[in-house]
């Protein structure tokens, strides 16, 4: 058992950035729910490596958006390009409850964002005050335009671990030009509130994710800086092309569509390889549908996080009218179990793939768009 039980552990900390890595640590130390999760962990690995259409196990990993609506206009995210895709609301904290308590004991770690602005939403306090009563890392990324003094206090003492800054420049120049909307002196201010409410000076993490365009690559040097002096984790990142088009667009159209924003630095260019009309995603297969879920604000449940359009979505979980089916009946209703068999066909070239994709697009599912084009990277 000794000997087993730490090759588990490693095999979980592979599953998650580094920067989660003290928070996973907390999990092991805490034996609340830590046999279940293991064991759940253990058992979704084989299910994913078998492509089981029908799961035993939950997903460990679960990506919660609280709203899809937010107070900023960035050009490439659909949230606000696209209002009539999916409508706007709120999680409420019984929907979260719900969702919660049946696979809340099965979960490593949880993003509390997706589409919106979590911050935004007025019960997200209670919402990651419940989750981490499970023993789950969790983390959520915000623009942190909008912070009241309350709200601060209130998202400190929730005991949130990880608070993701999405801070794209130095200045307001070079911030403003993709955070539209947005305001560089505020975000700082709301910054030093959380920074003055920390526990221990550390908790929670905070997260400086500067996404690298041709706008603010000449500030990388001084945000690093900054972010040394506020404590925070300094984290550049590349920018992906139009958020919402992900899945339904060859890379060659989606990258043409993005060439005013994409660096020039080669470095913080994810796509910066040669890409003809024929290149497909660097990413070959989706896991995706065995071992994590995405759960929209009003409990209706996506493919994976570059899904936008509602239209795409499987059954909903929690919903308010009516129908209420539980995580695990919609874990394995028809419409996931066919994108898991559509999925396996792939990997494994079978026979069965042609009617399989031919019933996939009948039955309007985007995996069957998404392998055309290489699938969601990560
Ligand atoms: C849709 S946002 C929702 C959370 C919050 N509103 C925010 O912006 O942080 C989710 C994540 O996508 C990131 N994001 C936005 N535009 C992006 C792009 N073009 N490429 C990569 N990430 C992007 C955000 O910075 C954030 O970390
Ligand atoms: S990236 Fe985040 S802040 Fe920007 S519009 Fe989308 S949801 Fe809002
Ligand atoms: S196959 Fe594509 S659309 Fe389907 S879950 Fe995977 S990445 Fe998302």
């Amino acid at each position: 058992m000794s000997l087993f039980l730490p090759d588990i552990d490693k095999l979980v900390f592979r599953e998650f950035p580094p920067f989660t890595h003290p928070f996973l640590k907390d999990v092991f130390k805490d034996k609340k729910f830590l046999g279940r999760k293991k064991a759940n962990f253990l058992l979704n690995r084989l299910e994913m490596k078998t492509r089981r259409s029908r799961m035993i196990s939950y997903p460990y990993y679960l990506v919660i958006d609280p709203t899809n609506i937010c107070n900023l206009k960035c050009p490439l995210c659909p949230t606000w390009q696209d209002l009539k895709a999916r409508p706007k609301g709120m999680m409420t904290r019984e929907t979260f409850r719900k969702i919660f308590e049946e696979v809340g004991p099965y979960v490593f770690a949880i993003n509390l964002c997706n589409w919106g602005e979590p911050l935004l939403n007025p019960d997200i306090g209670g919402i990651i005050k419940y989750a981490k009563s499970f023993n789950t890392v969790v983390g959520l990324s915000t623009n942190l335009n909008s912070l009241a003094d309350e709200k601060a206090q209130e998202i400190v003492d929730s005991g949130i671990d990880i608070l993701v800054v999405s801070l794209d420049g130095d200045s307001q120049e070079s911030y403003g030009k993709y955070r539209v909307g947005g305001d560089f002196g505020n975000v700082m201010d709301n910054l030093k509130k959380l920074i003055s409410l920390r526990k221990d000076g550390n908790h929670p993490l905070l997260v400086w994710q500067f996404l690298v365009n041709k706008h603010n690559e000449s500030e990388i040097e001084k945000a690093k800086e900054r972010a040394r002096q506020l404590g925070m984790l300094f984290m550049p990142s590349p920018m992906r092309t139009s958020m919402g088009k992900e899945l339904l667009l060859p890379l060659f159209e989606r990258v043409k569509d993005v060439e005013e924003w994409l660096p020039l630095n080669p470095r913080y260019n994810r796509y910066n390889y040669t890409i003809t009309p024929e290149t497909r995603t660097r990413q070959i297969t989706c896991n995706w549908l065995w071992k994590a879920m995405v759960i929209n604000w009003d409990g209706s449940v996506s493919p994976c996080c570059g899904v936008f359009e509602k239209k795409w979505d499987f059954e909903a979980c929690c919903s308010a009218e009516g129908k209420n089916p539980t995580i695990r009946e919609v874990w394995n209703s028809h419409r996931y179990r066919l994108a898991r068999k559509l999925i396996s066909a792939h990997m494994k070239k079978s026979k069965n793939l042609p009617p399989l994709l031919q019933l996939a697009k009948k039955e309007g599912l985007i995996c069957a768009q998404c392998i055309k084009y290489g699938f969601l990277e990560e």
